[in-house]
């Protein structure tokens, strides 16, 4: 696929589900009792690995292609899988998925693919050890065929479940994943379980399971959770996803002459640091119709082609645009001026090194950009030019490069466009689309 220069989109749009969103409604309907119903799912790779995890753990779930019915089996239904769970390239299914495991009497083996294989899993073996739970990590190579023991820290690894402890765990990063693992085992500990991160993370968690009828609560940066909850099923309506709409708000900002509506997007303050840091960098952006889907907040994003200058991104805000950092970086090499974002070493331990893989994309296309030990420094204005992409089958890289490659001269190509299936199956056909 080779993407060129386009002149400017216009309409409207309405992006796919949350994922984080979409990943928690079939996790918390699977320990609750009864139906849980999740429409406007997510159907995308990530999601569908977790709804085929916990069907290996014993738990119906029908699928339509939009809705989802979860037959919920309560807090100690689930029952042990006999083949390794395979997350796919999900981080958000194997750490969470890890908390309501560290919770159950059977032993489980989780794995993924080569991305996943090398992401830190450390960071949860930790509290759910501190709690009861067991791990032993799998040489990647030889498994399942010859099971190696290994000290990685990373997947495949067993779990060994069981009576867990409570903890407040003082976490070293802002997390949702780690902060969301740990609060699923509190549901099977011994008395209240707490997290405190060093900034308030995403909060779906907290949330939705209070919805589901646990008893949470959550004070700036902590989040406590009782154990042993009666869970109900619940009707989920997902908003769409911020993080698939910030490709929009990009083209929108950064292509000539464009005016675009995207459509019932979460915008949870926990994660729409990118409508701040648009606006900080000058963008035309207004929220219109804001209300509240299923407890959690959405709006529809009124997006029109603005003169961008650069901005610094850094502290709090972090957490709440982790994911949007690589288009962000794309819409500061259009704006004018420098934008530097620090406090953001965690992008090194997503499905890329998104430090590396955006520098070394952006530098291949002409922009004037350095990396640095938590971020990137931008030097924006020069204009573009195509390259190939290596996307080191990172979603994220793909979408922001297309975003870029719709706005640089010549063709740019990818070595692979379709790894965007992780989170956003029909992102080609919406671009196209709305092409004017
Ligand atoms: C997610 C949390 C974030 C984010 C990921 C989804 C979640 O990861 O990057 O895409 O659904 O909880 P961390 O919590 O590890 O920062």
């Amino acid at each position: 696929m080779e993407i060129t220069k386009k002149h400017s989109f216009h309409g409207e749009l309405t992006v796919p589900g949350d994922k984080s969103i979409s990943h928690r409604g079939i996790m918390f309907g699977a320990i609750s009792n009864g139906l849980t119903e999740v429409t406007n799912f997510l159907q995308g790779a990530d999601c569908l690995s977790t709804i085929s995890c916990f069907r290996q753990l014993g738990i119906a779930i029908e699928n339509d292609g939009s809705r989802v019915l979860v037959h919920g089996k309560g807090l100690r239904g689930l029952k042990k899988s006999e083949l390794a769970l395979d997350v796919g390239n999900s981080g958000t299914t194997l750490r969470l998925i890890s908390g309501i495991l560290a919770g159950q009497s059977f032993q489980s083996v989780l794995n993924g693919d080569v991305s996943i294989q090398k992401r830190p899993m450390k960071r949860i073996f930790t509290p759910l050890s501190e709690m009861g739970a067991r791990f032993q990590c799998w040489d990647a190579m030889h498994f399942p065929e010859h099971p190696i023991k290994s000290s990685s820290g990373r997947a495949p690894f067993t779990i060994q479940g069981g009576n867990l402890k409570h903890i407040h765990y003082q976490s070293p990063i802002a997390s949702a994943q780690i902060k969301s693992s740990v609060l699923l085992a509190g549901l099977y500990g011994d008395g209240i379980t707490r997290v405190t991160e060093p900034v308030l993370s995403r909060n779906h968690t907290e949330l939705m399971l209070a919805g589901f009828g646990a008893n949470i609560l959550s004070t700036e940066t902590t989040a406590a959770v009782w154990p042993e909850p009666v869970l109900e099923g619940q009707s989920i309506h997902v908003p769409g996803d911020i993080s698939s709409a910030a490709y929009f708000i990009a083209l929108g900002l950064i292509s000539p002459n464009s005016e675009l509506l995207i459509q019932n997007v979460g915008v949870n303050p926990t994660r729409s640091g990118i409508l701040k840091a648009a606006l900080a960098m000058g963008g035309n952006l207004t929220l219109l119709n804001e209300r509240t889907v299923s407890g959690e907040p959405a709006a529809d994003i009124l997006v029109k082609s603005s003169s961008l200058h650069g901005t610094v991104i850094e502290g709090s805000i972090i957490p709440t645009l982790i994911d949007e950092l690589p288009v962000i970086a794309v819409m500061a090499s259009f704006a004018e001026g420098s934008t530097v974002i620090k406090d953001a070493q965690e992008l090194k331990v997503k499905e890329s090194d998104r430090i590396a893989s955006v520098t070394e994309n952006l530098m291949a296309m002409g922009a004037d950009i350095t990396p640095t030990e938590d971020g990137m420094i931008i030097n924006g204005g020069r204009s573009l030019h195509c390259a190939r992409i290596r996307t080191y089958g990172d979603h994220r890289i793909a979408m922001s490069f297309a975003v870029a490659g719709l706005n640089a001269d010549g063709e740019t190509s990818f070595d692979d466009e379709n790894c965007v299936t992780v989170s956003y199956p029909s992102f080609y056909q919406d671009v196209e689309r709305l092409l004017k």
